[in-house]
């Protein structure tokens, strides 16, 4: 099958290759040359596992190509996907349709055949209804392209994965020539065994927000029991493990630390929110809105413990570890990370932070912090060590030898992820979120003395 890509972002770009993977003709599309360069190359624009194996095996097969040319594009494609971004308005909650709807115009105006074109980007519900009437009243008479939707479900970091073997695929379609299509282009991935579901277009929209809103829901609720736990000296860890052992609860996505962040979880809730005010169902998603708020505090909390520890914040020179919004991307898009990096410099901290991947991309959204490419470097004379994003690089850094750089071995953990007893052998006293604390310290939450290793070294009995 000829298919065209618009947008070539973390979706676009994936989606693009995984088609050619399929055995398709693909062309991606882009406005913005500094994407389309590299991705013509085989090159992929941003970290994402297993993707350069991928682009590059398209371009060289020949079945993938990249232009910046929308009539190439068109002319190309006899199914155009509709990829590109429904970010939040700057003035409000609500999606910005202005991309979408200026990719279905520009493809209408364009077209010389009957074609299907079918939306992926995440969108408030009734989006695809009217994308369809733009296209009806943009594209020559009697043309018959139609509109079909198709929302995408991937997880940054298993973007490949997602897009060759998904756990779904949902079909919102008004006709069956257009599932006919789907169908085929599909056929691959379907040949599997991957459940299909056809459905109205209104429905295949709601799938991909109601399925984000419950995930940020269950981080919520666990961030949610975290604070309970803090208040309690109740363990938050044991209390997911034990409701997770429950089949109907399950385990997964109940990790409570730091929150959600990226380009979807968050947007996405807000703009199924300010939909449904619009349809008169403030109240329906009411919860949304707390699960919103108990996300943002949790970035609070890491703040204010370290101020607790810390006593006066100005001066003290804390590692951030991790500035990407989850391990295995370089995305800095609404990162918990860095928006707790950027809380602890307004509050007068000097702070360094670490990340694997993510450096160039934190540096242009936060110019404001240093940053270190060395964990050794980032934590020399550090005051506090604080653990943002769960990469395994930081599951395997040796606490005594990073024990040896800092200033004090004092600990945040802020996504409960590092082994707590391997670091508090070494002299760490470690605070978690929604945990009791643990090390030679761990009773002392309130401006520690200084400085803490030294004094943990020679205290260690006693205070124990
Ligand atoms: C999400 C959805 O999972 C995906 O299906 C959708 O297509 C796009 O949005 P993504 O944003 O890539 O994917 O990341 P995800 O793995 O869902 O994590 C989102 C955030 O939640 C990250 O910041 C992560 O660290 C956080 N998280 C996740 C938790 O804080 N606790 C958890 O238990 C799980």
């Amino acid at each position: 099958m000829r298919i065209s890509v618009y947008g070539t972002g973390y979706l676009g770009a994936v989606h693009a290759a995984g088609l050619a993977a399929m055995g398709h003709e693909v062309v991606g599309m882009d406005v913005d040359p500094m994407r389309i360069g590299p991705l013509e190359r085989g090159e992929a624009p941003f970290f994402e596992p297993g993707l350069p194996e991928l682009l590059s095996r398209g371009v060289e097969s020949g079945r993938l190509r990249f232009t910046t040319s929308i009539d190439t594009a068109v002319e190309f494609g006899d199914v155009h996907f509709v990829c590109v971004g429904t970010p939040q308005l700057r003035d409000g909650n609500g999606a910005d349709l202005r991309y979408v709807e200026a990719v279905v115009r520009d493809i209408a105006e364009r077209l010389d055949r009957s074609v299907l074109v079918v939306g992926k980007s995440t969108v408030p519900v009734g989006t695809a209804r009217q994308l369809a009437g733009l296209l009806h009243d943009h594209a020559r008479p009697g043309l018959g392209a139609r509109l079909a939707w198709n929302p995408e479900f991937l997880r940054e970091g298993f973007a490949v994965e997602d897009t060759l073997r998904p756990d779904r695929l949902v079909f919102g379609v008004e006709d069956s020539p257009s599932e006919e299509i789907l169908r085929d282009l599909y056929r691959p991935v379907l040949q599997t065994g991957v459940p299909c579901y056809v459905t109205d277009l209104e429905t295949s929209e709601l799938v991909k927000v109601a399925a984000n809103s419950f995930l940020a829901m269950k981080i919520s609720f666990i961030n949610a029991m975290a604070e309970v736990c803090e208040q309690v000296d109740g363990d938050v860890v044991t209390l997911a493990d034990a409701i997770g052992e429950d089949a109907r609860i399950g385990r997964r996505f109940l990790n409570a630390g730091v929150g959600f962040g990226g380009g979807c979880l968050g947007k996405d809730i807000r703009a199924f929110q300010a939909r449904g005010a619009e349809l008169g169902l403030a109240d329906s998603l009411a919860f949304l809105a707390e699960a919103d708020r108990v996300n943002d505090r949790r970035r609070d909390r890491v703040v204010d413990l370290a101020s607790s520890l810390l006593g006066e914040l100005a001066g003290r020179r804390i590692t951030v570890l991790g500035a990407s919004f989850k391990p295995d991307s370089d995305d800095v898009r609404d990162s918990p990370a860095l928006a707790v990096a950027r809380r602890l410099h307004a509050a007068g901290a000097q702070v360094v932070v670490h990340d694997p991947e993510s450096i160039s991309n934190a540096r242009q959204a936060a110019p404001e912090l240093s940053y270190e490419h060395d964990v050794e470097v980032a934590a020399r004379g550090a005051d506090l060590v604080v653990h943002l994003t769960e990469w395994r690089q930081y599951g395997a850094l040796d606490p005594r030898e990073l024990g040896e750089v800092v200033s004090q071995r004092l600990l945040i953990d802020g996504r409960n992820a590092l082994d707590r007893d391997a670091w508090s052998a070494a002299g760490w006293t470690c605070h978690s979120l929604g945990r009791p604390s643990v090390g030679p310290w761990a009773g002392v939450t309130s401006a520690v003395p200084f400085p803490l290793s030294a004094a943990a070294d020679s205290n260690k009995e006693e205070v124990a």
